[in-house]
């Protein structure tokens, strides 16, 4: 199965890249470096080609609110119309426990922005909570969900 991790450079997303490697997954680790860019939109179409699974594990380079609210409502618009045009299979997205109960707090609100968008995509989806700086078990769960 082609699976792409956007954001699979960082934290979470270079643990779940060596995961569903070992399980034997053609597996795309996605990043600006990489010139895979959901802001931009730089590569998306080519990498979606023949893609079944995308994990979005992107981060915004500023959790400054309005910097990182733009940054996930622009990368999840360009990533989930993307992933619709090539007919991926479905979306996985790591949440974050409790963001829709802290609306004080500009990260998660953000974070319950890129949900709602990934929630009217259409696209299945899977957008399992985690707590955060619990990364060590994080990939373990994604790899679960796919
Ligand atoms: N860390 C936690 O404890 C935790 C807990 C729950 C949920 N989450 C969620 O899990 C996700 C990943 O978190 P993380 O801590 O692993 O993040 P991270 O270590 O900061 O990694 C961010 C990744 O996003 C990539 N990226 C940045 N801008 C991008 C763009 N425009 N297009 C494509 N990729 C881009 C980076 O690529 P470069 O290497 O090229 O910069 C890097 O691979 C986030 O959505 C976060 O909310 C994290």
């Amino acid at each position: 199965m082609k699976i792409v991790v956007i954001g699979g450079t960082g934290l979470i997303g270079s643990k779940t890249v060596a995961i569903l490697r070992r399980g034997g997954h053609e597996v795309v680790a996605a990043s600006p470096k990489s010139g895979i860019n959901t802001i931009t939109g730089e590569g998306l179409k080519e990498v979606m080609a023949g893609t079944q699974v995308v994990i979005d594990l992107a981060n915004s380079p500023s959790f400054e609110d309005k910097a990182v609210l733009e940054f996930f409502e622009t990368s999840g618009r360009n990533l989930l119309a993307a992933e619709a045009a090539a007919g991926v299979r479905n979306h996985v997205a790591l949440s974050i426990v409790g963001t829709d109960r802290t609306p004080d707090n500009g990260y998660f609100r953000a974070k319950v922005a890129q949900e709602k968008l990934i929630e009217a995509s259409g696209i299945p989806y899977t957008a399992p909570p985690s707590f955060w700086n619990s990364s060590a078990r994080l990939p373990l769960q994604v790899r679960m969900e796919t």
